[in-house]
């Protein structure tokens, strides 16, 4: 969507796969949904090195709302959660230079039962978004139809620029309807979205992120043609510091996204994120590769038998990213290979940054072998460019 937003992919923090539906506030007063679980993200975020990363966006997602809408029909927060409203935490989130997101639901219910918004509702609730000074939009689709997904998505595109408010906008509308052609018109969701859930959930789980990069992978012809700056695939959060990802897989679910010029929402709790995890966020020279401005989806280009399987990510200065990811699972493997073996030309010298270790290799040469060590479901990372061009014609 030009719209001047989001020309790289949005970072930030999303409440949902960490906290869901947590409105239990008597119990759980730290964790549940509230917005004093978004102000303490928020200062986390604007505390701890975040913004100045680029993680700037604070993201509501459902059970936000009170039950039922106030008696003029417009959304409001639930008044024991949310007893300052929605326009105060977005002023709050404003004052530490963030940004606030929000959620609704295409349909007659969200997910998790609050009100929806039906097709009658787009305009009304587009306004009362941006009057609280909201900055992106989730619009998740249960409870709608096909049919009606098909009106109601352009419909709020155009109620979101009507208000004259920059609001980004993020549609869920491709994975209600299978994330492809022809049921899913990629060229149409570039002009109206800027961003755009095309697959299941993620859960908590490492077969869960292997099920993401796998149906990625598979659709990449189509897939990598639909992203671009503004307008963005989007696998899900990242679910690095939760329960189910190793410290491995954690840094493999960073590269792999990043690899797929994936949004970079976290979900997970700042307040007590080790330092070990919070390094894998921060890491710059990812976090540049993931915000490379010529905005270019990678691709997986090779499945090897030993389960060791590559990436590949054009990146602009002529440089790419490639990631060499495992998943095997017992025991680091000695994987050896060639520039010349992943499609690199043969008439330049060759140097890679590792991401993760900081590690420089130059004078690589693209048919010289070299091996990377890769732990079970652990990736190794580099930022490659040529150095020199060798055989070049002399033109003086
Ligand atoms: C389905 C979406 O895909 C999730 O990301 C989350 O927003 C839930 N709905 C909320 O109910």
């Amino acid at each position: 969507l030009e719209n001047g937003l989001m020309r790289t992919p949005p970072m930030g923090w999303l409440a949902w796969e960490r906290y869901r539906c947590n409105v239990d506030c008597k119990q759980d007063p730290k964790n549940c949904i509230s917005e004093k679980l978004f102000t303490e993200m928020a200062d986390r975020l604007a505390s701890d090195g975040w913004r100045e990363l680029g993680y700037t966006y604070v993201n509501i997602d459902d059970c936000w709302m009170a039950r039922t809408r106030d008696t003029a029909g417009r959304l409001i927060p639930d008044p024991e959660r949310f007893p300052s409203g929605i326009k105060a935490l977005a002023d709050y989130v404003h004052s530490l230079g963030l940004k606030l997101g929000i959620y609704g639901d295409l349909g007659i219910f969200t997910c998790g039962g609050y009100p929806g918004t039906t097709l009658d509702q787009v305009e009304e609730d587009a306004l009362t978004f941006a009057e609280w000074g909201v900055d992106m939009l989730k619009l998740d689709g249960c409870y709608s139809t096909e049919e009606e997904q098909a009106q109601g998505y352009p419909k709020m595109a155009v109620a979101l620029n009507a208000t004259g408010r920059p609001i980004a906008y993020s549609c869920s509308w491709p994975a209600y309807r299978g994330g492809l052609p022809p049921k899913v018109n990629y060229t149409l969701l570039a002009n109206i979205c800027n961003l755009w859930r095309n697959y299941g959930d993620i859960q908590d789980s490492w077969d869960s992120v292997l099920s993401i990069v796998d149906w990625f992978s598979a659709n990449q012809d189509v897939l990598q043609l639909a992203a671009g700056p503004g307008h963005w695939n989007d696998p899900d959060m990242l679910i690095i510091g939760n329960f189910g990802l190793s410290y491995e897989q954690s840094r493999s679910q960073m590269a792999l996204w990043t690899m797929m010029a994936a949004p970079l929402f976290m979900s997970t709790d700042l307040r007590t994120l080790p330092q070990s995890t919070k390094q894998i966020l921060q890491n710059r020279l990812m976090i540049k590769i993931n915000q490379d401005p010529l905005g270019i989806q990678g691709r997986r280009i090779l499945k090897e038998k030993s389960r060791i399987e590559v990436f590949l990510r054009p990146l602009s200065d002529s440089a790419n990213a490639l990631v060499f990811f495992s998943r095997r699972t017992y025991m680091p493997f000695r994987y050896t290979t060639s520039l010349a073996k992943l499609n690199f030309t043969d008439n330049a010298l060759y140097e890679a940054q590792d991401v993760y270790s900081g590690g420089i290799i130059s004078g690589l040469k693209a048919d010289a072998n070299f091996t990377v060590i890769l732990n079970p479901s652990g990736v190794v990372m580099w930022y490659l460019y040529p150095t020199m061009y060798l055989d070049q014609p002399t033109s003086f």
